[in-house]
């Protein structure tokens, strides 16, 4: 592929970590599809092209690896859980993990998932008497936690919302720090930071552990993700999953399952407040549909620019902005040769805005989602939830949620910008918006 010249040593690494988004882009539009970015010991290939996105995560998925760097930062904090294992170990937790996510399974998680909207509703419709600013996102935080942990774990650890939220803050500033230094140190040094890596695992650990002990506790009543995790043999040992991989798939699963949603929520209401025709548009459909009352999953098929809307948030701010594999074999994608050992970054920031797919690529237009223009586009022209065998387990269940409570909460509030705020889209594990969202809340 085409070489983009860096420093010298470093490379781009200095860009890369200042300001990914724009650099990631720039490159795109000066060389390309395919290109090569020098990033100090080892070089990185930007595929930016749907095609060649497609190629990696599916087609050709078994000539690429995760196994990159920031894989193994991030089982620094994860372990192995689904989201950080490979190979048979992977496959036999994706299998196990899989039945929780049927459709019919997560259809049934919609009723938790509107009563912890609609209390969220009262809570913002109180806060619309007194006028006062918040900031949304940290609302949007509780909310997810509160609906992936009663829905997959039978335990509602919002109350802990505040520590998990604070100590995922800094793990994933650090954890992205990690994975942009040339060479990471060895987590055994005694580094403040190491020492405060390890204090916010261990307030994450105390929430999975008091899941799992709450369970043990209450046995027998449950048929959720975590009783199926809990009852599994191994079909050659007949052993039961240890603690530690219990720990690894209900952490990852927690963090995986709100941090994302939360994002995108805080992401749609930014956008909705920024425009406020598509929010006009949006409270029709609702008034049509739903008239005043709470949606169902029966309601969700009619929906259709809800939909849209959620859609082209993902587009605009998707929350896993990037991924990384390794080329396990020498390939050729979009007709460029990728050696064997490789270092691929596959990112939904840059081909959701790739300027040959995209028109006006930076707008906010949910029309771009109406059935006729989406066929016109390559399928990988939009993968928020990745793709191939390693496509986000939680897809289905994400979508409904954010549907469900956008659905909920804009009958019953408006969420307007304080002025003069400018929110950067920030990329650590996730991309978030800094410093927040914050806003004031009105009656439609
Ligand atoms: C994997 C995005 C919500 C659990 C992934 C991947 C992406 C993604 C892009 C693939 C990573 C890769 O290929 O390297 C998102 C987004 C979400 C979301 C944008 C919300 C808007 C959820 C939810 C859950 C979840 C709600 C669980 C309830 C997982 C798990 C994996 C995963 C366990 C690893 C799957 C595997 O490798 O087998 N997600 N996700 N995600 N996601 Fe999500």
């Amino acid at each position: 592929p085409p070489l983009s010249p860096g420093a010298p040593l470093i490379g781009h690494l200095r860009a890369l970590r200042k300001d990914p988004l724009h650099f990631l882009q720039a490159q795109v539009r000066e060389y390309g599809d395919v290109v090569r970015l020098p990033m100090g010991p080892t070089d990185l290939v930007l595929v930016a092209h749907p095609d060649g996105v497609r190629h990696v995560l599916q087609d050709h998925a078994r000539n690429y690896s995760k196994q990159s760097r920031g894989f193994r930062v991030l089982q620094e904090l994860l372990g192995h859980g689904l989201l950080t294992s490979e190979g048979g170990h992977w496959l036999r937790q994706r299998r196990l993990a899989q039945p929780a996510f049927h459709r019919q399974r997560v259809a049934g998680f919609a009723r938790t998932m509107v009563d912890a909207a609609a209390d969220l509703a009262a809570t913002l419709e109180a806060r619309a008497d007194t006028g006062a600013a918040f900031n949304v996102a940290e609302d949007f935080t509780r909310l997810t936690l509160r609906i992936a942990s009663t829905t997959l774990f039978g335990a509602d650890v919002s109350s802990a919302a505040h520590d998990i939220a604070t100590a995922m803050s800094r793990l994933q500033v650090f954890v992205y720090k990690r994975l942009t230094q040339p060479v990471p140190l060895s987590l055994r040094l005694p580094l403040p930071a190491h020492r405060q890596f390890e204090r916010d695992v261990g307030s994450l650990n105390r929430v999975v552990h008091g899941i799992i002990a709450k369970r043990r506790r209450e046995s027998g009543e449950h048929h959720d993700l975590l009783q199926m995790m809990m009852e599994a043999h191994d079909d050659d040992t007949g052993e039961r999953m240890s603690d530690t991989q219990l720990r690894d798939e209900v952490l990852t699963l927690l963090i995986a399952g709100h941090e994302t949603t939360a994002s995108a929520l805080a992401w749609t209401l930014m956008l909705l407040s920024q425009h406020p025709g598509v929010r006009r548009d949006m409270e029709s459909e609702l008034a049509r549909e739903l008239g005043g009352r709470n949606p169902t999953y029966e309601d969700l098929p009619q929906l259709e620019l809800t939909h849209r809307v959620v859609d082209e948030s993902l587009r605009l701010y998707p929350p896993a902005w990037a991924l990384s594999r390794i080329a396990t074999e020498e390939d050729l994608v979009g007709g460029f040769r990728i050696p064997k050992g490789a270092h691929l970054l596959i990112a939904p920031w840059v081909t959701h805005r790739h300027p040959s797919i995209w028109d006006n690529p930076e707008g906010f237009d949910p029309d771009r989602f109406l059935p006729e223009r989406e066929q016109a586009r390559p399928r990988f022209a939009w993968f928020p939830f990745g793709g191939g065998p390693r496509q986000c387990i939680g897809n289905q269940f994400a979508l409904m949620e954010l549907v469900l409570v956008l659905a909920t909460l804009l009958q019953r509030v408006r969420l307007n910008l304080t002025p003069g705020q400018v929110i950067h889209p920030t990329p650590a594990i996730t991309l978030r918006p800094r410093p927040g969202v914050w806003v004031t809340a009105s009656r439609p």
